[in-house]
């Protein structure tokens, strides 16, 4: 049943609070041999440096491959260059309404696109809030294409102890939207001693 594990994912962070996703989820797919192809907006990078203790460049150095969002000849700027989908973690309302209106103004969104358009997996970690109705259309408009929303909110079913258990909820969430095995939290439903 189990499809078989992503090789290359395309990562992007954008400058919506929590950077910290994106530094986890850059981490876990490190340990688990995933080839990441990573672009940071210019809003992204300063979120780093406000909310986190990383540098850019640790971030980046995560990753398998880095590009500038200005660079429109990238390789994940062609649908011609196989990956098995992208996350934008986390996705700011001016991305997500880049990705909703094909505007390919800079290669995160390019590259959202693409994914899109080559119907790969798309996932985009939306933070906002509250919500106006723009924001619920623009959901509305990627989901309709075939992006999976997933904002980052937290369950509580797990008892969370620390913000690390909060932030791991979502990163699994993630993980399962791509079908890469983890452990970050128990599933509701299974035992604690089986
Ligand atoms: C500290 C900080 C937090 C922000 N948080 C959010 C947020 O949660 N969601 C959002 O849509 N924009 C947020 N913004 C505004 C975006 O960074 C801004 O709209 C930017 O132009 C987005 O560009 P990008 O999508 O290319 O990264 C935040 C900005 C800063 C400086």
């Amino acid at each position: 049943m189990k499809k078989t594990a992503p090789k290359r994912i395309v990562v992007g962070i954008t400058g919506a609070s929590g950077a910290r996703y994106g530094v986890r989820i850059l981490q876990c797919l490190r340990e688990r041999a995933i080839e990441t192809h990573l672009i940071i907006s210019r809003a992204g990078r300063q979120v780093i440096e406000l909310e986190t203790d990383y540098r850019v460049e640790e971030v980046e150095a995560l990753a398998s491959r880095t590009y500038n969002d200005s660079d429109l000849a990238a390789p994940v700027a062609s649908g011609s260059y196989r990956t098995d989908g992208m996350m934008v973690v986390p996705c700011t309302m001016k991305t997500l309404s880049g990705v909703a209106n094909s505007y390919a103004g800079n290669l995160i969104e390019r590259a959202a696109d693409v994914t899109l358009k080559e119907q790969r997996r798309l996932v985009l970690v939306v933070r906002e809030t509250p919500l106006h109705k723009g924001h619920l259309r623009l959901m509305a408009m990627a989901a309709d294409m075939g992006a999976q929303i997933l904002p980052p909110i937290p369950a509580f079913y797990h008892r969370p102890a620390t913000i690390e258990d909060l932030v791991d909820q979502t990163i699994g969430k993630i993980l399962d939207a791509f079908e890469i095995d983890h452990d970050l939290f128990k599933p509701w439903g299974e035992k604690e001693n089986p």
